[in-house]
């Protein structure tokens, strides 16, 4: 039985003391439940804050991206090391706010402030690697763009990348990652991807991983649904056999929602 897990991606928002709130009211309504493991990714600057917060709790830091190089002139970045030593464990990484869609044609690239930040299949495999060199645990995003679904590109879009985020990683690395399948058009928008969609286009990343990996590493490999997760919906989209966890955007900033999809999860 894989473990589920349930992730909180705060993404832009929340100062240090906005974190803390949150983290504090989350605290008080989580369930105590082994069988879940609860993640929050809060932006980088509450990161020490919030570990100071939950070092005697239940929930588990994560970064929201990795830089591929350890140290040196690289202005902006956050290497591995420097998200452990703020206490993550987890670390997100392509997730298609940051993923580059050159090229893609309107209406699909409608917003000029979103996926500016040209993550690519290659960053999103450097940055896999780093993660796992620094033993953290990836959580690798992968989903198509609203026209790659309408044009019936969706498996092999996915597959693509899967197999791109895999490159050079051994089997026994690749059980230990987490894949989260985020349609785009789901992300924010309160369209929900319908369970039994979800399920299918997760039991294809696991059949990619087995092709690439084996079936060993397939079986262990946690992949989580996310786009429109709420506590309403969650139920659904947890009880599928190929759905191991959720990562959460908008719900996750309100404690009681969060706390409902952990408890769905549970
Ligand atoms: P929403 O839950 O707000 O749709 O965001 C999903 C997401 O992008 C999580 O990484």
């Amino acid at each position: 039985m894989r473990k589920p897990v349930i992730a909180g991606n705060w993404k832009l928002n929340g100062t240090i003391a906005e974190a803390l709130a949150l983290v504090t009211e989350l605290k008080a309504l989580l369930p105590t439940n082994e069988n879940v493991d609860v993640v929050v990714c809060p932006p980088f600057t509450a990161l020490g804050t919030v570990a100071a917060a939950t070092t005697s709790s239940a929930i588990q830091l994560g970064g929201q991206d990795i830089f591929f190089r350890q140290k040196g002139a690289y202005t902006g970045q956050i290497s591995g090391p420097m998200l452990l030593d703020c206490g993550c464990k987890y670390v997100i990484m392509g997730h298609s706010e940051r993923r580059g869609r050159f090229g893609v044609p309107e209406p699909d690239f409608t917003d000029d402030v979103l996926r500016v930040f040209g993550d690519n299949d290659t960053t999103v495999n450097l940055k896999l690697r780093a993660a796992l060199a620094n033993g953290l645990i990836p959580i690798c995003c992968v989903g198509e763009i609203l026209s790659e679904r309408e044009t019936g590109q969706t498996d092999d879009v996915v597959r693509k990348q899967v197999i791109a985020a895999l490159k050079d990683v051994s089997p026994e690395e690749t059980a230990t990652v987490i894949f989260a399948y985020e349609p785009v058009w789901a992300i924010g928008t309160g369209k929900v991807c319908a369970a039994d969609e979800a399920d299918r286009v997760c039991g294809i990343i696991r059949a990619t991983v087995a092709s690439i990996a084996g079936d060993a590493a397939a079986h262990a490999v946690r992949i989580q649904y996310g786009g429109s997760v709420k506590p309403d919906n969650a139920q659904d989209l947890l009880g599928r056999p190929n759905i191991d966890g959720a990562l959460v955007g908008g719900a996750s900033l309100k404690a009681a929602d969060f706390a409902g999809i952990v408890i769905a999860a549970g």
